[in-house]
């Protein structure tokens, strides 16, 4: 079965093909970081436009490089939430265009659980190598969840951040160190050769499984004002070193908080698996932390697949198939979708 997968929740207009929801026969992605670094973050605006601009060629290349014809095809998914709602409109109404031409079935997806899914893209099976339930870790720009998965399709979030989410941390975190956008990847790069002299505090939220990563961020600020090297003038002069270090405990800081709740977590809800998934996901200390302390089977999709892609969506749709009970031609966008939220809360959130 080849599901075509559209992801345009943010930044990436991505589409993919997948077989049998594990094997990818294209993946393109058209990021659009480059126009967004130019004003240290995402412009919703802006990706929208960006997204209309993309949309068409970018399918066109992933059925190309798929070696396929659109006749070949069996259903299109995409994601219908949560995200910003003006790019979730390009993607959702591709979809439908496409599926109504070509009368294949549309899939809705849910952003998060193809986060999730990318694990079956890796050729190896979680449900078979593990078996439910997994405990998952999203962790990206919009979200920090605990994810309890007792089956396909069956989600019990168990934590959330309460203010920012780790990668919004890590963007944060990159804009005050100077170090540009995307902020993730810069603060693993300054990172790299730091020695560990620099400390920053963890917040625990002791007896929750909730997240905070607002004190760790105001801690490096502070740290980068007494240092002198924000707010950034023109004389400001730069102690590399010390960005590198600070660049070091705010990985650590973060990174230890999570994979410390994360293991708890699982072991309190005795699951066979751990999961993660989502563009924080790609970062190497945490990626590390979790190889280093997991007890059971570990998987973390590789970094290209952590960020977000069409083929996790095509990969979910692939699994939630036998369940599904079609979001039809009406399909809307959600912007706030959560995690086996039903359709009618979903509307009323949006
Ligand atoms: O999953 P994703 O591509 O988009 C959302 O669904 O939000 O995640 C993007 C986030 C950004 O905040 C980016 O800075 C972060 O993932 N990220 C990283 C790394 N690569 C991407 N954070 C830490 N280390 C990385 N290597
Ligand atoms: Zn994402």
């Amino acid at each position: 079965m080849k599901i075509l997968g559209i992801e345009t929740s943010c930044d990436e207009t991505a589409v993919s093909v997948v077989e049998d929801g594990c094997y990818i026969l294209s993946n393109v992605i058209a990021s659009q970081v480059e126009l967004h670094a130019r004003y240290g973050g995402i412009v919703p605006e802006v990706a929208s436009r960006q997204h209309i601009l993309e949309i068409i060629p970018t399918i066109q290349s992933a059925i190309g490089q798929a070696g396929i014809g659109f006749d070949s095809l069996d259903a299109v998914a995409v994601t219908k939430g949560p995200g910003l709602a003006g790019a979730l409109l390009v993607g959702v109404n591709a979809a439908k265009a496409m599926a109504f031409a070509r009368d294949l079935p549309l899939i809705g997806v849910n952003h998060l659980e193809g986060h999730i899914y990318a694990n079956w893209l890796e050729g190896r099976d979680p449900e078979v190598e593990a078996g439910f339930p997994l405990m998952c870790l999203i962790t990206s720009g919009g979200h920090t969840d605990l994810v309890l998965m007792s089956g396909h399709g069956s989600y019990r979030l168990l934590g959330r951040t309460r203010d920012d989410a780790a990668g919004e941390a890590f963007d944060k975190a990159a804009r005050v160190l100077g170090l540009g956008y995307p902020g993730g990847p810069a603060v693993q790069h300054a990172a790299e050769y730091a020695k560990g002299t620099e400390i920053l505090p963890r917040a625990w939220l002791r007896g929750t499984l909730d997240f905070s990563f607002s004190g760790i961020k105001t801690a490096l600020l502070n740290k980068a004002k007494s240092k002198g090297i924000y707010p950034r003038t023109e004389d400001t002069v730069i102690d590399q070193e010390f960005v590198a270090e600070i660049a070091y405990a705010f990985q650590l800081s973060v990174a230890d908080v999570m994979v410390t709740k994360a293991l708890r977590a699982s072991k309190e809800y005795r699951c066979k698996g751990m999961l993660l998934g989502g563009g924080v996901a790609a970062n190497s200390m945490l990626r590390r932390l979790f190889e280093e302390k997991t007890e059971t089977p570990l998987f973390i999709p590789s970094p290209r697949l952590c960020t977000d892609n069409g083929a996790m969506i095509a990969a979910s749709a692939y699994f939630m198939w036998n369940s599904y009970d079609g979001d039809g031609w009406d399909m809307d966008v959600y912007p706030s979708l959560k995690l086996g939220m039903d359709i009618e809360t979903a509307q009323e959130s949006n």
